[in-house]
């Protein structure tokens, strides 16, 4: 696929009106043939378009593509000044795999994000389904001056970043679900993955990637989303893209600023606010096997604390679901 033309293509139609394949040749600098597989690799990205008969091609909805001048206006100063570089791409395999494949020295403060993601990931080896134009695919890098063992909170960090953007559009009555996940009314609306690498000693570099549903648009692929899913514009119609990513990375770069001086600590009772687990019965899903007990929030490194009605542990790593019954 030609990324950057279909990025072109999908630019030229955004306005909604109808435009001739003849016009949208001319633009390109393609002939109608090129146009029309042009067209069909958009559609196939999840935009629908309606061919026109005699007329030409129209987008079925309106499309605000992320634009980094308007992104970039819309930091505050102290937000910007940390960024070291913005990129905007169109389609990639994953926001998170295109930073790691980037100079490590080049990594830190760079933020990338993409329209669409053909390999998006989730965490577990799930895929991050990530439809053309729709929602918001972010990663941010970060060099930590810390050890390993004290980046395990990092999700968490992230999660709260993320959730403090979207109170700041506007967005209430959301919950964080341990590790990473953010609900709204017992439906995922967002996930983060933190990949780090390093000495366990320090320094380490993490590549910090936040998916938001924004607008997900519903399709056969939607249907096979193997868990309840909600979209920001179900709560906050219309609310622009560029603008919830300069929310995101300005929250990032200052939460990730706040727990580069202060650690963990200040986040555990943010967290402790908004924990929808906390005092509920659930299931931990481990790689090897899974436990039952009563969620009874974070410890001071951001363990998951379950009381199994023998013992309080502490769990780094699961998959977390609520059950129904109590112990
Ligand atoms: C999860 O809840 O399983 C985590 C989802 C993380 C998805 C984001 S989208 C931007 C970044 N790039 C990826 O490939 N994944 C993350």
């Amino acid at each position: 696929m030609n990324s950057n033309m279909v990025q072109r293509l999908a630019h030229y139609l955004s306005a909604t009106e109808t435009r001739s394949g003849e016009a949208i040749g001319n633009e390109l600098g393609c002939s109608r043939a090129a146009v029309w597989k042009h067209i069909e690799v958009l559609r196939s990205l999840g935009i629908e378009i309606h061919a026109v008969a005699g007329q030409g091609y129209r987008l079925k909805e309106p499309l605000e593509l992320l634009d980094r001048d308007t992104i970039l206006a819309n930091l505050d100063s102290p937000g910007s000044r940390k960024l070291n570089t913005l990129v905007i791409e169109g389609s990639l395999d994953s926001t998170n795999s295109a930073l790691q494949r980037l100079p490590l020295a080049e990594q830190n403060a760079t933020a990338i994000l993409a329209e669409h993601q053909s390999q998006g990931r989730g965490r577990r080896g799930r895929q991050w389904y990530s439809p053309y134009g729709k929602n918001l695919y972010l990663s941010l890098g970060w060099m930590f001056e810390k050890s390993l063992s004290e980046l395990g909170c990092l999700p968490l960090v992230v999660a709260l970043a993320t959730s403090q953007a979207l109170r700041r559009a506007g967005l209430e009555g959301h919950g964080v679900k341990w590790p990473n996940d953010l609900l709204i009314g017992g439906k995922k609306l967002c996930g983060c993955l933190a990949e780090v690498q390093g000495d366990s000693q320090g320094p380490c570099h993490a590549v910090l990637g936040v998916g938001i549903n924004v607008h997900m648009p519903v399709s056969s692929q939607t249907k096979q989303i193997d868990q309840p899913w909600t979209d920001l514009h179900s709560h906050l119609p219309g609310f622009s893209r560029n603008a919830l990513a300069a929310l995101l990375l300005e929250e990032l770069v200052g939460q990730l600023s706040m727990f580069d001086r202060q650690g963990f600590a200040p986040f555990r009772e943010h967290w402790e606010q908004l924990d929808i687990l906390h005092g509920k019965p659930v299931e931990v899903q481990s790689v090897s096997d899974s436990i039952r007990g009563t969620a009874c929030g974070i410890d001071e490194h951001g363990a998951l604390m379950l009381d199994t009605g023998q013992e309080v542990l502490k769990l780094h790593s699961g998959e977390v679901s609520l059950h129904k019954t109590k112990l």
